[in-house]
């Protein structure tokens, strides 16, 4: 049987980390196999792509290249990793995909939601997510959060309103994906947010059989 391809989504310092490891320890309780990665990145060429994405440095960065480079190292992901996972029945649980770019780079970055799902369409080979939980919270908490550990990439360094920004968009793409997107308030307890996506996910298995 087919796996389950699950994503995390939500702004930078929304707590998804956390989450992600308690999704696996549900699943791997219950005997399924599980694979955790993210992007950018979850493969020996995404990470080096990623690298390059977020470097401090990479100032002049044009933002189609910005969107290519996200795509490219989704591309390998999708054809390395998740693709053969899903197909061999197991639980694939990733931090981000294609809606961080319809929002980081479509909205935040002013591309077009249109343009950047058109990069995407080659990336993902058809693999869109079962279901994604989206973790709102607000930008201005979660960026807080990420200055204090003090490692904020390029992305992070970003203008307040560019992550106002992204939220945004992150809330169009849940009214537009009703179905698939899963809205869950970030700002409760980790036992709290834990148990809401575990009834998100009985729902989902009850409804396969
Ligand atoms: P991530 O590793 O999730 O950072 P964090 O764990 O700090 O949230 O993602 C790195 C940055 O890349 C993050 O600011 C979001 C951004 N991003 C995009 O702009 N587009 C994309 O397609 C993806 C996957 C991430």
């Amino acid at each position: 049987m087919r796996g389950l391809f699950i994503t995390v989504e939500g702004p930078d310092g929304s707590g998804k980390t956390t989450q992600i490891k308690r999704i696996k320890e549900y699943f791997t309780v219950k005997g399924y196999e599980v694979i955790t990665t993210r992007e950018p990145g979850g493969t020996r060429i995404g990470e080096k792509v990623r690298e390059i994405i977020l470097d401090k440095n990479h100032v002049e960065m044009d933002n189609i290249t910005e969107a290519l480079l996200y795509a490219a190292s989704r591309a390998q992901h999708v054809a390395e990793v998740i693709k053969p996972a899903v197909e061999s029945g197991k639980i694939v649980i990733c931090d981000r995909f294609v809606d961080s770019s319809l929002v980081y780079q479509g909205v935040g970055r002013n591309l077009g939601v249109a343009l950047v799902e058109g990069i995407n369409q080659v990336a993902i080979q058809g693999i869109m997510p079962d279901i994604t939980f989206l973790f709102k919270l607000s930008p201005q908490i979660g960026i807080q959060r990420k200055f204090k550990q003090g490692n904020e990439d390029r992305l992070e360094r970003e203008k307040l309103d560019f992550h106002q920004q992204v939220y945004e968009g992150y809330m169009q793409l849940e009214t537009l994906y009703p179905q698939r997107i899963r809205g869950i308030d970030a700002s409760k307890t980790i036992q709290e947010v834990h148990e809401e996506i575990v009834r998100y996910i009985e729902e989902l298995l009850e409804g396969r059989g």
